[in-house]
């Protein structure tokens, strides 16, 4: 499963790529607004952090506009400024509509805000490129965010969809591992799930013993 970060901190997307497990970032506009920063130089820094570590990788910009043709009109412009960009588009009419534009140029595009299965398919028939279902909004609705997913793959699997299924919203590391065991093909996550995906306490625990047996040992030595 690739791993993205869900974030426009270029902190922590520097701390997050010198992992070397990093395959993308997904931006939105708030996310963007939180940085406070000019959007083509903060998109361009992220892109030019992840190119230091791999060739492999998108970074996904949002359009504002909620017309197709506007879309289309930024999403151009966007694409302008590097290869690994990739548009992120919402999921309305107007926004499948552009998704075809971006497809017949060859630009790829993220469709986010994605709710429903009927949705994913609509997507993945107007040719996204990924698909972002939000897990955490919809857990925070009182529903599963997780049995989307797990439809979503089922569809695109009954169809031969090459569209990817992003996991997005993520708020926990169960979601990453619940991600990862339906077989969903990335995951886009705060930096502080990614952060936890590499801890467990017995694994602290079990580091203390060995430097103690070892230090224990060197003293008897002496
Ligand atoms: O980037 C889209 C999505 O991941 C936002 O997550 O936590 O605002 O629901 P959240």
């Amino acid at each position: 499963m690739q791993i993205y970060l869900d974030t426009a901190s270029i902190e922590e997307i520097k701390k997050a790529a010198a992992t070397g497990l990093l395959n993308g970032v997904t931006t939105n506009p708030t996310l963007i607004m939180k940085e406070g920063r000019d959007f083509k130089t903060e998109i361009s820094e992220i892109v030019k952090i992840l190119k230091a570590h791999t060739d492999d990788f998108t970074v996904s910009a949002e359009v504002n506009s909620t017309e197709w043709k506007d879309m289309v009109k930024e999403g151009l412009e966007y694409a302008k400024w590097d290869k690994h960009i990739i548009i992120k588009v919402p999921m309305t009419q107007d926004g499948l509509i552009a998704v075809q534009e971006f497809k017949r140029r060859k630009i790829r595009t993220n469709v986010t805000l994605c709710f429903s299965p009927n949705q994913a398919l609509l997507a993945a028939k107007a040719g996204a490129f990924i698909i972002s279902p939000f897990v955490g909004r919809i857990d925070d609705a009182g529903a599963s965010g997780m049995d989307l997913i797990g439809q979503i793959k089922q569809i695109y699997e009954n169809y031969g969809y090459e569209t990817k299924v992003l996991v997005a919203s993520v708020r926990t590391p169960t979601h990453v591992r619940d991600a990862a065991l339906i077989g969903a093909d990335i995951a886009t996550i705060p930096y502080k799930v990614f952060e936890q995906l590499f801890s467990h306490p017995l694994t602290d625990k079990g580091i203390a013993q060995f430097q103690a047996d070892t230090a224990a040992y060197h003293q008897k030595l002496r």
